[in-house]
């Protein structure tokens, strides 16, 4: 792989997934179409999501609440819709999955499943600086248990600040902690530097352990090769707004393997949609859940968010998932390539090689007026206080001139600033 225009222009010519940008409204500035690399936060909006959620809209106008059953494309079918493209973006059954709510509550309906703190075995492992939302849920969780966080917590740091942490150093504290640990909670891609954990590995270890092993995949979902059915991981959680294309607030999904589907040891908080689906209508006092990981859904879903999904989920199943991630593994290459010939000595990468579309910059000065320059000329990326660039260009919508152009200015910029 070489870094230059030509090398750029061949890679485009070559990429059998460069009509797929056309299926997306890139934002514009003055007419000319800005360059993306936030799908890392919100990724952009298909063309057809605005006819799917018309749709909806005509259904609910012209039919009313029958929509839920009659017609052509009925409300109760839609969920299962979503299932095949999603179960192969995760390495799971159809069964494993269920779209619902959003994250942060998710994560706390899968803590009340999946931890469960008893005798020896109380405490929770988690990644230091996980995303805020997971922090105050796992904290105010253990709280609400009446556990203090300070005791009932294993946070794992990396080796220096502002770098990744070592896998090795999660596995050596499941290690350590085996007898103390009821469940381990880790992002599989960290939001902030972009790393991407060995999650096969974690979860091995957790379950030699004797520990649960769940992951918020908020990160990582549409951006790395999972197989969290194959890798028996208990549980996952995601939103489908970053690289899913879902829209801003989509709806979030839950995984259970299917091991504890019908394990009555696990138990839930329910409600009416996780009922049965042919008999949920049957308004029965006692709860008699869905075979599947729907039992933990609780009420009626917005068939809006569900009709914006399903709209990004067709690209990925037109695409085909397996091109998505061979493009993805030559973006990251050209990127890492783009960003190393920079030299330059104002930022580091804080991003390891292992990892999936995004990169973290951390810059020792003058960061905020590289991200303004480059916001000037059409970039956009992310700006994290106090100090940090991350940048995520995606498969599906970013052209390896995007990089090329992204090297270009910055070599530009950076001259300058
Ligand atoms: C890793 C991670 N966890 C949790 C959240 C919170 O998600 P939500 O606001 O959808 O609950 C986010 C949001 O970006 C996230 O990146």
């Amino acid at each position: 792989m070489e870094l230059s225009k030509k090398y750029a222009d061949l890679l485009d010519k070559d990429d059998v997934l460069s009509s797929f940008r056309n299926k997306f409204i890139i934002p514009e500035k003055e007419g000319i179409q800005r360059t993306y690399f936030l799908g890392n936060s919100l990724g952009l909006q298909p063309k057809t999501t605005s006819n799917s959620i018309d749709y909806i809209l005509h259904q609910w106008g012209n039919e009313g609440v029958e929509s839920f059953f009659n017609g052509e494309r009925p409300w109760m079918d839609l969920h299962d819709q979503l299932l095949g493209p999603l179960s192969q973006i995760a390495g799971a059954q159809k069964q494993e999955i269920s779209v619902m709510g959003q994250l942060t509550i998710n994560i706390h309906l899968m803590f009340v499943s999946f931890f469960r703190p008893e005798g020896k075995r109380h405490k929770m492992l988690v990644e230091a600086k996980a995303f805020p939302s997971d922090q105050y849920a796992f904290t105010s969780y253990l709280e609400h248990l009446g556990l203090n966080p300070a005791d009932h917590l294993i946070e794992i740091q990396p080796q220096k600040e502002n770098s990744a942490i070592q896998d090795e150093d999660i596995i050596a504290a499941i290690e350590k902690h085996a007898d103390e640990i009821a469940l381990v909670f880790i992002g599989g891609v960290n939001y902030y530097t972009g790393q991407l954990f060995d999650l096969e590995r974690i979860a091995k270890a957790a379950k030699s352990a004797g520990a649960m092993i769940g992951y918020d995949l908020a990160h990582a979902i549409g951006n790395a090769e999972l197989k969290l059915h194959e890798w028996g991981v208990d549980f996952a959680c995601w939103c489908s707004y970053k690289y899913l294309n879902g829209g801003p607030g989509a709806v979030g999904a839950i995984f259970v393997h299917d091991n504890h589907l019908h394990n009555k040891q696990i138990s839930r908080l329910n409600g009416w949609w996780g009922y049965k689906k042919e008999e949920r209508f049957k308004m029965h006092k006692l709860f008699n859940p869905a075979p599947d990981a729907t039992s933990w859904q609780l009420g009626t879903p917005s068939m809006i968010l569900y009709a914006c999904l399903k709209a990004s989920l067709q690209i990925f199943e037109e695409a085909g998932w397996k091109a998505v991630l061979e493009k993805q593994a030559k973006i990251r290459s050209f990127l890492a390539l783009s960003i190393k010939e920079l030299k330059s000595p104002i930022f580091t990468c804080l991003t390891p090689d292992k990892r999936g579309c995004q990169v973290s910059l951390l810059f020792h000065e003058k960061g905020r007026q590289v991200y303004d320059r480059l916001f000037e000329q059409g970039f956009m990326v992310d700006w994290r206080e106090p100090n940090v660039i991350r940048l995520a260009p995606v498969p599906l919508y970013n052209s390896f001139n995007d990089i090329w152009k992204f090297h270009h200015s910055m070599k530009e910029i950076l001259a300058s600033v």
